[in-house]
């Protein structure tokens, strides 16, 4: 394929995102037309951190948009492990509740690890239970945490071909690198890549950003990836969401991605921009998650 040099397509996460909850809104219709039930999503949230209060408080948003019923759980800061696990227990045998997420971070004197694991893997909508980790890297079905789901639904639904291609993994953190370098590598569509993962440890990252048709960047670092290390034609996938001061806007705040876009979506055939790229597909995928747990226990 000849590939001018700024005929790029931005994938616009925001109006895939709406078309997949209106989706959802549908079929919350048609379950309660055949007398089933509105799928059920819980979220805990500990303490007040600004961040998690935002994040839980558009997943609550969503649901409600949806039909999707939802509850929020508020703990102090200052809440112990066993008041958790407490917590966790009644909720994987309540049987009017489908799928429930922990918002993270947790507060230090909380292990994570044994909060993660005591969710029951059939309503870890998150993904994070090593048992839907596990599913997913022998292709099993399972939960398939949000963001890498979203990344591989924004694949799917552009249309964008991914068999054979060489996919570059810009970190291997446990919820977005090694989660979408399993879906890459899965033997199917989208997937078939081969697959680099590359992270701060990762010598000459640029030169095997070069070699890459597709690029997930997922390390944290904003406008990491510059035009230098793009292929032309490739399909860049920005994870990013750092907040870099910026006088100029309101919060005085700006969302910045791992991506220098204006430099390099002229090199590419699909880029994602942020906002509005991978962030919204995330929530999104999230509320596909519970329909499915929703459906598994009609
Ligand atoms: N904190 C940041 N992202 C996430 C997420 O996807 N799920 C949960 N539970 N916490 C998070």
């Amino acid at each position: 394929m000849n590939i001018v040099q700024g005929e790029f397509q931005v994938l616009d996460g925001k109006a895939t995102s709406k078309a997949i909850r209106e989706e959802l809104k549908k079929k919350v219709e048609e379950r309660l037309a055949e007398g089933k039930r509105r799928p059920h999503l819980s979220a805990v949230l500990v303490g007040h951190d600004g961040g998690s209060e935002a994040y839980v408080a558009s997943k609550m948003k969503a649901c409600e948009e949806i039909g999707f019923k939802s509850s929020l759980i508020r703990y102090d800061e200052d809440v112990t492990e066993e008041e958790l696990l407490a917590c966790i227990k009644k909720m994987n045998e309540d049987p009017g509740l489908d799928g429930f997420i922990i918002q993270l971070p947790l507060p230090k004197h909380i292990n994570e690890q044994t909060i993660i694991e005591a969710v029951d893997p059939a309503k870890d909508v998150d993904g994070f239970h090593p048992v839907n980790v596990g599913r997913l890297s022998i292709g099993l079905p399972g939960f398939v945490s949000a963001t890498p789901k979203g990344i591989i639904e924004l694949l799917r639904r552009y249309g964008i071909q991914t068999k054979g291609k060489h996919a570059v993994v810009l970190g291997r953190s446990n919820i977005v690198g090694k989660p979408i370098s399993q879906l890459l590598l899965y033997k199917g569509t989208p997937g078939d890549c081969t697959v680099t993962v590359c992270h701060s440890r990762t010598a000459n990252i640029k030169e095997i950003c070069r070699e890459a048709d597709i690029i997930v960047a997922a390390l944290g670092k904003p406008h990491f990836v510059t035009a230098d290390m793009v292929k032309p034609g490739a399909v860049v996938i920005d994870v990013g969401t750092t907040l870099v001061e910026d006088k100029s806007t309101k919060s005085g705040f700006k969302l910045t991605g791992d991506v220098l876009f204006d430099e390099v979506a002229p090199k590419c055939s699909y880029i994602t921009p942020v906002p509005g790229g991978v962030g919204p597909m995330t929530i999104a995928s999230l509320m596909m998650n519970t329909m499915v747990a929703a459906e598994s226990r009609d």
